[in-house]
């Protein structure tokens, strides 16, 4: 049992297996569980509805101003919700994981997502709440006090491997070369992007999980709170 209300930062490329991590330390710490690739996903899905041109930043920026994104229980977990519509399955569809790297990359969008779950954050921990956070720039802009800071990362044909069978899971039809393909490229756009490019964050602990099971991956994580409990940092 933690002393205070802890924070948890989560990044890392693709298919590493953020999620899977973030949804299990939640559950774990009884967590605030926030998945910030949905919002910058629903955001690209407002933007094809509305017909906005995506490579405009200030037209994008203003449906962004428009649009609620929250996240709210439901029976099947935290889930993502777009002016009040679910829309969890829409936003895994492969013609919106093409135009979020484009939305994602401007510096207007990125300001104020990363203050919107800055705030997210900070009032879980108000409200005395534990948050688990993933995403791309979580521990280096977001909440770059978190507590605990992860970076995963694995091997690249594996994350493919993951990914396609959660898009299979969904019920998207795709090949596992098709997957192999966007990944490298959404890998080149995350880490060359001018504005919070992925990258590990300073005190971040590293951890490979190409050949983990969810169980040895939450040990390694385990270990590193027990670590900072002992410390008394948490
Ligand atoms: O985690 P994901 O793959 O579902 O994220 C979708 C997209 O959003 C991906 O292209 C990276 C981007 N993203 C980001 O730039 N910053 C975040 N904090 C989360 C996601």
């Amino acid at each position: 049992m933690t002393n205070k209300n802890i924070s948890i930062a989560i990044d890392g490329p693709v298919g590493a297996g953020k999620g899977t991590l973030a949804i299990t330390l939640a559950k774990k710490l009884n967590a605030l569980y926030v998945y910030t690739g949905a919002m910058y996903r629903e955001l690209a899905l407002a933007c094809l509805r509305e017909k906005t041109d995506i490579k405009d930043e200030e037209k994008v920026f203003e449906v962004l101003n428009k649009i609620s994104i929250e996240f709210k229980p439901t029976n099947e977990g935290i889930k993502a919700f777009l002016n009040g519509e679910d829309v969890a399955d829409e936003i895994f569809k492969p013609y919106v994981g093409k135009a979020v790297s484009v939305v994602a990359a401007f510096p207007k969008v990125r300001k104020e997502m990363v203050l919107r779950q800055r705030k997210i954050a900070e009032d879980a921990i108000k409200n005395g709440k534990n948050v688990v956070m993933e995403g791309r720039d979580i521990s280096t802009d977001v909440i770059p006090n978190a507590d605990l800071k992860i970076y995963l990362t694995a091997d690249i044909n594996i994350r493919a491997q993951r990914r396609f069978k959660q898009l299979e899971e969904r019920g998207i039809k795709t090949s596992f070369d098709e997957v192999l393909k966007d990944i490298q490229e959404r890998d080149r756009q995350d880490i060359q992007r001018n504005v919070s490019p992925l990258k590990i964050a300073e005190n971040a602990i590293v951890i490979d999980t190409t050949d983990d099971r969810i169980e040895q991956t939450m040990e390694k994580v385990e270990k590193a709170m027990e670590k900072l409990r002992e410390e008394n940092l948490i």
